[in-house]
This record gives structure tokens, sequence and C-alpha cells, in this order.
């Protein structure tokens, strides 16, 4: 007990003299600072500001303190940038400047310091890790070779709701059997596998897993032990615990697909002249350009980045859908008239549905699945609108509020597709209107834009095409209330939904 004591008052004196190290060094550089509201000792302004940094709250500050503003979370520095000019500095102008990324002591854990893609610094193993990736995931050949193992996966959806006598009446929460689909879609990618059906074990035991770090990850609960070094102590049960989560989640990725893999391939029986994404991962350990554990890390991203974001757009997708009849029936419309009642969608078809192609970038500017895109940090001091940066600065760029600030979008607040055929007819989500920016832009932007928007696509386009999608009974509308995370935003409750089968 007085051990552990004298560990706090020591850790507590060494970060006073931290903290009294960097004030000063500011104070001897000089530092022009955004503004924001004025911090105290050791905490900042984390007292007044609070944990929920979610995209809404930044924006209210953003509102009192301007379009960059700067936040002193205890020990960490955190810069949010509010205007299309101060994103296209951080994301392009300045690309490589801040084209790193910040962890924290959760995240350190989860990606082994940054040993995987999504959170390491921008530099050599970033450019090895990114160039090793895009062959198997990122290309227009990876959407050829699958696209019509996803519009199988979405068909299979179909057919399993149809099964459910009360998807029809009392209704299902759909969501689950979607989470199923985005595993299939991307472990066909991965390891060439899919599971069969929501109760098999293996897909129980990763879902479980996955689910557990990304609660653990995107909870705001454990800011004060990341924040103020001070407290770090009373965090050593959380860490503890993501600890273990890790260990187990990157045991079950190697044990039961990636080693699984390798004895495939090693007896031949996996020899079908198609090269999954881990077998091109595997080569480049081989070639000794990454290690075991960097191969571990990449599915450990897509396990997280690619799924759920992408469920999560699909969700939100469906909630819109069920709450705007009136937008669901004129998609269903556009499908029946330009593919023909009852042709169901394949991917080649997406191109064709300027409609379709509208209620999903509608979807992604109203419920942006990543809503502060991931953070950036600037590796060494640096100038954003007229502002220092301290070294190793957070950079969030509230995306959500470049695409929902009524100064740039008309009536942002109603979820209106057509816009995107009429006054934001030019906007793509490629990042080509630094006032939308669902996926990023530049450097750091996410290369899996590629997959997700045709796999909106299809799942979206047969949902609509075969069902009704309406609320439960006594319901005139679902419940769409958000959950925010570090970076993240989902739907809160995964509703009940109807689906009417429709007779072609
Ligand atoms: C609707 C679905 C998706 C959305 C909304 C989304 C959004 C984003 C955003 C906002 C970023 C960060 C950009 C930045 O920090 O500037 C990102 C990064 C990333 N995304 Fe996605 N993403 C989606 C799907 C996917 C998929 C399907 C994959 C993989 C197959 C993927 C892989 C990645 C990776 C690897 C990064 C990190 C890039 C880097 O740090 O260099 N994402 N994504």
């Amino acid at each position: 007990m007085d051990l552990l004591l004298l560990e706090k008052v020591l850790i507590g004196l060494f970060s006073a003299i931290v903290v009294a190290a960097v004030v000063s060094k500011l104070r001897g550089k000089k530092f022009k600072l955004p503004p924001g509201p004025i911090p105290i000792p050791i905490f900042g302004n984390w007292l007044q500001v609070g944990d929920d940094l979610n995209h809404r709250n930044l924006t209210e500050y953003a509102k009192r303190f301007g379009d960059i503003f700067l936040l002193r979370m205890g020990q960490r520095n955190l810069a949010v940038v509010s205007s299309p000019d101060l994103a296209k500095e951080v994301l392009h102008t300045q690309g490589v400047e801040f084209g790193s990324r910040t962890r924290n002591v959760v995240f350190d854990i989860f990606t082994g310091k940054g040993q995987d893609m999504v959170f390491t610094v921008y530099g050599e193993h970033w450019r090895k890790m990114r160039r090793i990736m895009t062959v198997p995931f990122f290309t227009n050949k990876v959407v050829q070779q699958y696209h019509q193992g996803w519009e199988a996966e979405a068909a299979a959806v179909v057919d399993d709701v149809k099964k459910m006598p009360e998807s029809a009446t009392t209704g299902i929460v759909l969501r689950r059997r979607l989470q199923l689909m985005m595993y299939n879609n991307m472990y066909r990618i991965m390891f060439d596998r899919r599971f069969e059906s929501e109760e098999d074990p293996l897909f129980v035991k990763l879902k479980a897993l996955n689910g557990e770090r990304s609660r653990l990850a995107q909870s705001f609960e454990y800011n004060y032990g990341d924040f103020i070094p001070i407290l770090r102590p009373f965090l050593r049960g959380y860490l503890k615990l993501c600890q273990q989560v890790k260990e187990r989640r990157l045991q079950l990725f190697k044990d039961y697909f990636v080693d699984e893999r390798k004895k495939l391939v090693s007896t031949k029986q996996g020899d079908n002249g198609l090269k999954c994404a881990i077998d091109h991962m595997l080569e480049a350990q081989q070639k000794g350009e990454i290690n075991e554990d960097n191969v571990l890390y990449i599915v450990e991203n897509i396990n997280v980045a690619a799924i759920e974001t992408t469920l999560w757009s699909i969700e939100w997708g469906i909630a819109e859908l069920v709450n705007h009849p009136e937008i669901q029936s004129k998609l269903r419309h556009e499908l029946d008239t330009v593919l023909g009642p009852g042709v169901q969608i394949t991917e080649p078809d997406t191109t064709k549905l300027p409609y379709l192609q509208a209620v999903i970038k509608e979807t992604l500017r109203l419920r942006m699945a990543i809503p502060l895109l991931v953070p950036h940090m600037n590796l060494h001091d640096a100038k954003l609108g007229g502002f220092d940066i301290p070294a190793e600065s957070k950079i969030l760029v509230n995306a959500w509020w470049l695409a929902n600030n009524p100064e740039h979008w008309k009536k942002p607040e109603e979820f209106r597709p057509e816009r995107f055929l009429e006054e934001e007819a030019k906007v793509e989500a490629n990042g080509n209107d630094f006032r939308y920016l669902p996926f990023g832009v530049g450097r750091r932007s996410c290369p899996g834009i590629i997959l997700a928007l045709p796999i909106l696509g299809i799942t979206i386009g047969r949902l609509v095409q075969n069902f009704e999608l309406l609320p439960p009974p006594g319901q005139s509308k679902i419940d769409t209330s958000e959950k925010g995370g570090q970076f993240s935003l989902h739907i809160l409750k995964h509703s009940t939904i109807v689906l009417k089968p429709r007779s072609f």
C-alpha cells in the first residue's frame, strides 16, 4: 500500500516537472498558439471540457473559438480544424507535415506501438505497409475479383431474411445478419474464407473479440489516464484488459486463419490459381519486408477499418430509408426502371444508378462513420492558419462539421439525396471538395473507398429491391440516436426493422 502511494507521489512529481518543462519550453519558444479555453496547470482544459470529445461537442467549441482552436488535455495538445481551407492545409498542402498519427495508451497496446498501418507515423514503415496492402486490397482488380462474392453474400442475406417469418411481421434486428455478411465480404478477400451462419462458433468468438477491442479503444473512459500521467496507475486494470484482448485476438487470427492458410497452401489444396490477400502478405514476410507481427496487425486493421465502418454506414443508410419512405420508394423505382423489376443489382450496375449513388453520399454526409477522420499528428513544430502547432499535437479535422455546416450546405440537417443531383452534383466521395471528406483525402485518406462504395451499393440496392423496409408495428420511425467514440460514429440502438418481401 505504502509502495503504491510512494509510486503515485513520484509519478506526480515527475509529471509536474514534465508539464513545467513543456510549458516553459512552449513559453521559451514564444509560440503563437491557436485560441481556446484557458488551461490550468497539470489538467489543462480537461476539467472544463470533459471526456466526450465527439464531433458535436467539438463543433460547439468551433463556434466559440473559430475554425482552428487548441485544447490542452492534460499533457496533450489537441488542435481541431473546422473549415474546408484549413482541412486542405492539413490533408493536402501540408500533408507530409500533418501526415502522422497520434496514438494513446490504449491504441499503443492494440497496434503494438504502431506496427500496423492505420496508426503508424508517416514514414518508411507506413509507405511499405501501404504498398504491400495495395495489390491485395485496394485496386480495381480486387473489385473485379470479388464483386460476385459480395453479390452472393447480399443474395444470401435476402434469402435468409425471407426464411424468417417474423421479419415481415414484428421485424428483426437486420444488423446482425448484415454483420455476418460484412465479415464474409472481407474474409473472402483476406483468407478465401466465409462463415456459414451467425452461430458459427469461430465467427461468434471473432465477433466478440473485435467488439471488445472496439469498445475498449473507442471509449472515452480511459482519457484521464492518457491525458494526465499522474493518474495512469488508476488505469492499470483497464490497460491489462486491453492487453489480454489484444493477445487473444492476435492469437486467434494466427491460429485459425494465418496458420490454417499456410497449411492449406502447403498441401496445395488452396492452390486454385487465385491468391488471397494473406498470400501476398506472407510473401512479403518471406522476402523479409515485414515480420509476422506486421502480418497480424494488417489483419487487425482490416477487421476494424473495413468491417465496422462499412457496416455502420449500411446500418445508417437503412435507418434513413426506413425513416424516409418517399426516398425509399424513389430509389426502388430507379432500380426497377433501370434494371427491370426483379433483376438483381450487380456491381457494374451501380454506376448506372445516380439516385442510389446520391442516397449513399447523403448517408455518408449526414451520418459520417469517422466524423473526425482518424487523428492526424505533426512530428515537428508546424504552422497552421497563422498559428504555431507544437510538435506531436493531435490534429482532428471535424469532417462531419465541414459536411453539415449551414454556411456551406443548404439545410444540412435534412436527409435529402437530391442535393447530390442538384446543387452539389459535382461533389464526389473521393475528396474532390474539401467540404465533403467521408473518407478523408490525401496521403492518409481511406484506401478502402474502392471496396466500400460498391459494397454499399450492392447491399442497399438488393435490400430495397427485394423488400419494403419499415419500422416495427406501432412505431412511425426508428430511433437514430448516435453513439460517438474517440473518432467513430454509429447508431446507438440496433433497430428492429420489418422487411416485407416484394413479389415481382
Ligand atoms: C464506409 C466505409 C468506410 C469509411 C467511411 C472509411 C473512412 C475512413 C477514414 C475517414 C479514414 C481516415 C482518413 C484520414 O485520417 O485522413 C480511413 C482510413 C483508412 N481506412 Fe477506411 N473507411 C471505410 C472503409 C474501409 C475499408 C473497406 C477498408 C479496407 C478494405 C478501409 C481501410 C482503411 C485504412 C487501411 C485506413 C488508414 C489509411 C492510412 O492511415 O494510411 N476503410 N477510412
